[in-house]
């Protein structure tokens, strides 16, 4: 996502300040109360999450659980912050927060098997060979996503992109994970109900492209 320099980016990044984790730490369990968050819930991650409608709108649909939002570029997730801002009364439980950075570093930030579930929406594609490794679902990630997801853990992918997603299928496969859940067409599947779209998504969808998705169990 290229994006013009925001002006003022830096303080307003600051005026969202309590919604973001400055210094995430595999020192400290995320799920626990007063890490993170006031309460103690299970903790689910979105990487690479753009300008936040979906992280928002999930937070908004499940007080339940505690959301992490990861964007490895400061001015989108400025966007995604200041949504998230502007949505707080509809967070009761307050249960969103954001981490700027790379998700190569995840390991560092969170401790073994204390993620519920991972979200990665229309992630890069990297569809050059030689960029493989930096694909999400590239088996190096996997490894990584195993060793953060607690038992029983998933992974939900959604892309529009046809060669990510036989990717991603395949480095399932190498890595033998369940895929529990597998559609090329998201919106008229048994799991359209309840699912909250990405601008990605909106944008792609009006189009008329279909969505691909998994979900897959660790
Ligand atoms: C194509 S955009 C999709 C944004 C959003 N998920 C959506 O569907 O509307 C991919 C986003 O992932 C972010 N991203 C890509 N690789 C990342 C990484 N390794 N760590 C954190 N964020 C990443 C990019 O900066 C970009 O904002």
């Amino acid at each position: 996502m290229r994006m013009r320099k925001k002006k003022h980016g830096a303080e307003r990044i600051e005026a969202c300040a309590e919604l973001l984790i400055k210094e995430p730490t595999a020192a400290s369990d995320p799920r626990n109360a007063g890490v993170y968050f006031k309460d103690a819930r299970p903790v689910r991650l979105e990487i690479g999450c753009g300008k936040g409608n979906f992280a928002v709108g999930m937070a908004v649909a499940h007080p339940d659980v505690n959301f992490i939002a990861v964007e490895r570029v400061a001015d989108v997730c400025c966007l995604a912050l200041e949504k998230a801002m502007a949505a707080k009364e509809q967070r009761p439980n307050d249960n969103l927060r954001f981490v700027i950075g790379n998700a190569e570093h995840l390991g560092e930030w969170f401790p073994p098997h204390s993620i519920e579930g991972i979200y990665l929406n229309f992630s890069d594609p990297w569809p050059k060979k030689g960029y493989a490794k930096r694909r999400l679902t590239h088996r190096n990630f996997l490894k990584a996503y195993r060793e953060m997801l607690i038992e029983g853990g998933y992974l939900y992918l959604k892309t529009d992109n046809e060669g990510l997603f036989d990717f991603s299928l395949e480095e399932f496969e190498a890595e033998g994970l369940t895929v529990e859940f597998v559609t090329r067409d998201l919106h008229s599947s048994e799991k359209a109900d309840g699912n909250v779209m990405t601008e990605y998504e909106k944008n792609f969808s009006s189009q008329g492209m279909p969505i691909y998705s998994a979900w897959v169990r660790f």
